[in-house]
């Protein structure tokens, strides 16, 4: 099967003034179309920098990057923000929802930038996953009218308004009690399984961990194990 992710030599240098941090040190990865994969790793090892880079919201400093098929690499951030927008949903970790829209709103934000879908199809494909995601009694809640759980739940109906090929979350239950996060996690197995979804998150939590197909580790930038290959006998 194709590869839905490709990476090879990934680096990521930032400049801070005249000091300069390597934060990714030639990373390889494969993900295929349906995967259900963890990233782990010590605070400032790398992960929301290799997410930023997969999620098209940064560029890599050397390295080629395939997405689907296309090759992202030497995209600017315009064409990238095109191919986010097509390809991939982002669940961030302190989910970034707009204070002022309800869940509905919030939920069919990411269509407003879509000129093939109508107000109309947006607000239905919004109702069908605030009822994917339990939320269908809460959808003209803001967001300070809800739990963290459910913030959470809104921005995973979010991510997934638009189809994305790729969901990607940057600890997504590190914010959550350990019973919201089973169930948030639940969902997310539910989808995958359901939707074929592919799901790639970075995690410190290991529920988490537990629940993946497979489980990377990454450290000081660079892949410790198990990045190219599927692990074996792994998944549901
Ligand atoms: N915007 C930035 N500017 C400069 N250095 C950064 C920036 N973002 C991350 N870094 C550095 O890059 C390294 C990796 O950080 P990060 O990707 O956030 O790791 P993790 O998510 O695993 O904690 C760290 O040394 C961090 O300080
Ligand atoms: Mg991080």
């Amino acid at each position: 099967m194709a590869e839905l992710l490709q990476l090879r030599g990934i680096q990521k240098t930032y400049t801070l003034g005249k000091t300069e941090v390597t934060a990714l040190r030639g990373v390889d990865l494969a993900v295929s179309p349906g995967e259900f994969t963890v990233v782990t790793g010590p605070s400032g090892s790398g992960k929301t920098t290799l997410l930023n880079i997969i999620g098209c919201l940064d560029r890599a400093s050397a390295g080629t990057y395939v997405l689907d098929g296309e090759d992202v690499s030497a995209r600017d951030f315009d064409a990238l923000a095109e191919v986010r927008n097509r390809k991939i949903g982002f669940i961030f970790q302190g989910f970034n929802l707009v204070p002022v829209f309800d869940v509905l709103e919030n939920i069919e934000f990411p269509l407003a930038l879509r000129p093939d879908v109508t107000a109309a199809q947006a607000r239905e494909r919004a109702r069908q996953l605030a009822d994917a995601v339990g939320l269908s009694s809460f959808v003209r809640h803001r967001p300070d009218e809800l739990s963290g759980g459910q913030r959470q739940r809104v921005a995973i109906a979010r991510a997934l308004v638009t189809q994305p090929r790729l969901v990607l979350a940057d600890e997504p239950t590190a914010n959550l009690d350990s019973h919201t996060s089973e169930q948030i996690l639940e969902l997310m197995l539910g989808l995958n399984r359901q939707e074929g979804v592919t799901f790639l998150f970075s995690t410190h939590d290991p529920r988490v961990v537990a629940h993946a197909h497979r489980a990377l580790s990454i450290q000081d930038g660079r892949m410790v194990d198990g990045a190219l290959a599927p692990a074996s006998g792994a998944g549901h």
